[in-house]
This record gives C-alpha cells, sequence and structure tokens, in this order.
C-alpha cells in the first residue's frame, strides 16, 4: 500500500494533540499511573519510546487500561521496532532518525508513521518513501526555528512535531510556526516526578500547557 492515507491520519492526529509527552518509563508500575496523569491533565495523546526495558510491557498496559489515552511508539529505529509498535496495536509510530530499511518497513505498513529528519536531505529521503509528516529532531539543537523556516522554503507541504529543547517556554512559539503540527517533549513528565510517583504534578504541568497552548 501506499504512504497515503497514512500520512493525513499521523498528519490528523498530530493536529489534535497539540503537544506529544515523550515517555522513558522505567518501571511498569509507573506505566498506568502516569498515563492517567497525563490524560487526567487533557493531554491524550502520548508517546513511549521503546528505549528501555520496561517500554513494551508500559505501553501493553496503558494501552489495555487507559482507553482514553492515543498511544504511539516512539524512538523506532528500526523494522523490528516497528514491528514491535504494530504488534502492541499502537495507533502511531515515530522515529528520530530514518534509514532505507526503516522507511521501507513504514511505507509497506498501516502504521501512522511520521520519520525523524534534522536535514533537507533527510526530508528529501522521507518524501521520497511517501512521507510528509515528520518529527523535526532535535529541534532546537538542530537549528531552530530558523532551520524549520528554512526547510519550509523548498518543502512547503511538509508538516511537523518538533522534539528535542522544546519546553513550557518555547512551546508556544514553535506551534505558531504554520507547518508545524503539534509539539513532543519530556517536559511534560519530568523523570523525578515519575520516579517519586508526583502524578498530581505531572497533570497540573499538563493542565497548565493544555490552557497556554490549546489552539482556538
Ligand atoms: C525525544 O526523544 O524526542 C527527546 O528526547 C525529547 O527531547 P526533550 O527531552 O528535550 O524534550
Amino acid at each position: 500500500m501506499t504512504a497515503v492515507p497514512k500520512q493525513a491520519k499521523i498528519a490528523a492526529l498530530f493536529k489534535q494533540a497539540v503537544v506529544i509527552p515523550v515517555l522513558t518509563i522505567e518501571k511498569l508500575e509507573h506505566a498506568v499511573p502516569l498515563a492517567k496523569a497525563l490524560v487526567a491533565g487533557g493531554v491524550r495523546t502520548l508517546e513511549v519510546t521503546l528505549r528501555t526495558d520496561a517500554a513494551v510491557a508500559a505501553a501493553k498496559a496503558i494501552i489495555a487500561e487507559v482507553p482514553d489515552a492515543i498511544v504511539g511508539i516512539g524512538t523506532i529505529l528500526n523494522p523490528d521496532d516497528l514491528s514491535r509498535a504494530i504488534a502492541l496495536g499502537a495507533k502511531f509510530g515515530i522515529s528520530p532518525g530514518l534509514t532505507p530499511e526503516l522507511l521501507k518497513a513504514a511505507a509497506a505498513s498501516d502504521l501512522p508513521f511520521a520519520p525523524g529528519i534534522a536535514t533537507a536531505s533527510e526530508l528529501m529521503a522521507a518524501l521520497a518513501a511517501g512521507f510528509d509528516t515528520l518529527k523535526f529532531f532535535p529541534a532546537e539543537q538542530a537549528g531552530g526555528i530558523k532551520a524549520l523556516r528554512a526547510l519550509a522554503g523548498p518543502f512547503p507541504n511538509v508538516r511537523f512535531c518538533p522534539t528535542g529543547g522544546i519546553g513550557e517556554a518555547n512551546a508556544a512559539t514553535w506551534l505558531a510556526e504554520p507547518n508545524v503540527l503539534c509539539v513532543g517533549g519530556s517536559w511534560l513528565c519530568p523523570a523525578a516526578d515519575i520516579r517519586s510517583g508526583n502524578w498530581a504534578g505531572i497533570t497540573a504541568i499538563c493542565n497548565s500547557a493544555m490552557k497556554s497552548l490549546k489552539r482556538p
């Protein structure tokens, strides 16, 4: 199949999300209370990264026990990770970068997928594989908003979820860019709050973010 319908799906998912927390879940027992805390703060679209041993079980638990969460899988580095995300029933997949193997596997699958890019050449590789909704990573470190604006010149139809170095202070500025659908980041769920089980604190961060960033 072509990547086209999936692109519409992931663009719609990103747009309604506004913000996507990047979750690194170290312990399975954190997964469900963390997801519930995020959802309680109005943040429903979650990226569970495959960075920890607990990640797959954590995503599975959230999908089973937090039906209001829209669970995607992040840090997809290769076709095996992509298969893992599909087997879990993820609603979308995100990668920090791209390889020809990953693009080929993602283009052949039904999973709405946003490959990561930081340069014009990577963007062209993604476009050539049928992907026009991309993660811009690491957003601040790879040139920030100036870099994203420069990419909008030759690639006016590409839409982004910038991630990396984004937080409460600069999220609104990124979201004001016409080619930005949503922003991602770990600031909505600080590691210290997850470790200490400060779920109310995470809900408060999300409430505040959603209040200030909600589109009219
Ligand atoms: C990611 O994987 O997208 C980043 O680690 C998130 O970046 P941040 O921690 O700067 O938000």
